[in-house]
């Protein structure tokens, strides 16, 4: 397929990820070829000055189904999810959303011959029993959110279609992502996006981790890189479909405010961990990428420190 014959669908195109990756999409195949959707009724003008929006739930299977016929879609990108945090408050709309909801997206992709279909994971699908340094590729899956058992049944059943019906399914298992376009909502890596903010205007965190919480995060420009190169990838190499770890860097949010007031030196932090101490205890430090590196060449490009250095250049020009 040449890039002008793509026909791209993006759920949940407004949300963190959804947004930068649905303007990367339209700067690599053309506005006119990616459809940006998600449930709300008005999206940001950075959505609709250059392109389509269309308001779309993932629920409603015959909705999707007519719109995937109309515009030939012939790739999905399936962003719509329900977070950690929030998927906490409500389990139940959790697992309907994340599995119902992807579950719509591949049969609607099997029965209209779309090509490839993109469904993230996420460190979440870690838990119990897990090494918490460089965890590898292959290895045991107990997630104690929600989130998280969504996101290994979204891995299985990522890797069962492409085996059952060879429809084309990729993923990968994000780290805590960082961003200043759209700001995340309902996670518990937020803190390292909301940190930058009021670093900016107050000078002041109260952070919802406590000291010592080492977390994988990565920029967003390399979250970017790593879907756009993965969906690229010669499907031959692929020995993984829904479960890919990608690794940057890792950082306890101590670490991170130091790197902060290397910036801005006045910035102080203080902590009052809530209820996402649990999930984030669940979760491993570091992740071990090798069979990214080795299958599709994947290779970040931001460290802890120019990562803190562009968030806050580009960050205090928005905030102004
Ligand atoms: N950033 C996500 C969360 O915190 C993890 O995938 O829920």
């Amino acid at each position: 397929m040449n890039n002008t014959s793509k026909k791209i669908l993006v759920t949940g195109g407004i949300g963190q990820i959804g947004t930068e990756l649905a303007l990367a999409l339209r700067k690599k195949y053309g506005a006119d070829n990616v459809f940006i959707t998600d449930i709300r009724d008005e999206a940001p003008a950075i959505i609709t000055d250059g392109g389509s929006y269309d308001k779309l739930n993932v629920m409603n299977y015959s909705d999707v189904e007519e719109f995937v016929k109309k515009r030939g879609i012939n790739e999905i990108y399936h962003l719509a999810a329900i977070l950690s945090g929030k998927g906490e408050e409500n389990p139940f709309l959790c697992w309907d959303i994340n599995i119902n909801g992807s579950m719509n997206i591949f049969k609607i992709a099997i029965e209209n011959k779309v090509q490839k279909v993109f469904v993230p994971s996420s460190m979440a699908a870690w838990g119990l029993g897990i090494q918490k340094e460089d965890v590898p590729q292959e290895s045991i899956l107990r997630p104690t959110s929600m989130y998280g058992v969504t996101k290994v049944a979204g891995e299985r059943l990522s890797e069962y279609l492409f085996l059952k019906y060879g429809l084309d399914t990729r993923g990968i298992r994000y780290p805590g992502i960082i961003s200043c376009e759209t700001l995340p909502g309902g996670g518990t890596t937020d803190y390292a996006v909301e940190i930058f903010y009021e670093a900016i205007q107050k000078k002041q965190y109260t952070s919802f981790l406590k000291e010592g919480t080492k977390l994988p995060m990565m920029y967003m420009p390399d979250c970017i890189k790593a879907t756009l190169d993965l969906m690229d990838a010669d499907v031959d190499r692929l020995k993984f479909h829904g479960d890919y770890n990608v690794a940057a860097f890792s950082f306890a949010p101590e670490e991170l405010a130091d790197e902060i007031k290397k910036i801005i030196p006045e910035f102080t932090i203080d902590y009052k961990p809530d209820f996402r101490q649990a999930i984030a205890d669940s979760w491993p430090a570091s992740i071990d990428d090798t069979p990214a590196r080795n299958d599709w060449d994947w290779k970040p490009e931001y460290n802890l420190s120019t990562m803190v250095k562009d968030m806050i250049e580009k960050l205090s020009v928005k905030l102004k």
